[in-house]
């Protein structure tokens, strides 16, 4: 089955580095970031777990856990973990999930087997606290990813959850924002009583909320 926006998250239990994880239950009413990466002890993979151990701390500000996954054993990622502290100059501080026997690549489809038929490909998943899938990204094994940018989407995300409003191109946190062209300029006046720059009846801006 292929997962699409919008979709329930795939419940599971999988055995992981902080014990065994049921997945639902272990992100409660937070947002959770769920991503794969090909193999331990591979280079971009090392430099990527060490940028997610030092971005944590902003996740969890945003009320969103983070969790990790590849087909190594949970044995395996202990014995990395070592190697991305000596390296990255940060311990492992959240759960990496060992999938060896495939149940969460499998249920997330995170296996292309046209890449790779037995590597994770570089998933993920932003899921939030009614655990409806809200971002899907796939990144190729040689190119690792930016993690500002999941900090910025999960921003995004809950800006239009809370306020209503959508992010334009190249947006970052602080920027000017967009009223959802779901909102009449009726109930808008009552969410932005500062009024907003009508660009066009479609493109109607305002300062950030906060
Ligand atoms: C890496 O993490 O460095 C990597 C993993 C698989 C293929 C290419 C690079």
């Amino acid at each position: 089955m292929t997962l699409r926006l919008g979709d329930t998250a795939p419940d599971f239990a999988q055995n992981s580095t902080a014990g065994t994880i049921n997945f639902h239950e272990w992100i409660g009413d937070n947002w959770c970031i769920l991503f794969s990466h090909p193999r331990d002890f591979t280079p971009v993979c090392t430099t990527e777990l060490g940028e997610a151990c030092k971005r944590k701390a902003s996740f969890e500000a945003r009320h969103c856990k983070i969790i990790g996954l590849s087909v190594d054993a949970v044995a395996d990622h202990e014995r990395w973990s070592g190697d991305i502290e000596e390296t990255q100059g940060v311990a492992l501080n959240f759960p990496l999930l060992g999938d060896a026997d495939r149940k969460v690549s499998d249920l997330y489809g995170m296996i292309h087997p046209n890449a790779n038929d037995t590597l994770t490909v570089r998933s993920v998943f932003m899921i939030d606290p009614a655990k409806k899938v809200r971002l899907i990204l796939t990144y190729p094994a040689s190119t690792g990813r930016n993690f500002a940018e999941l900090e910025r989407v999960l921003t995004s995300l809950q800006l239009t959850d809370k306020y209503k409003v959508a992010t334009p191109a190249n947006w970052t946190d602080g920027e000017d924002c967009i009223i959802v062209p779901m909102l009449s300029n009726e109930d808008a006046k009552e969410q932005f009583p500062d009024g907003w720059d009508e660009q066009k009846p479609y493109l109607r801006v305002v300062k950030q909320p906060s």
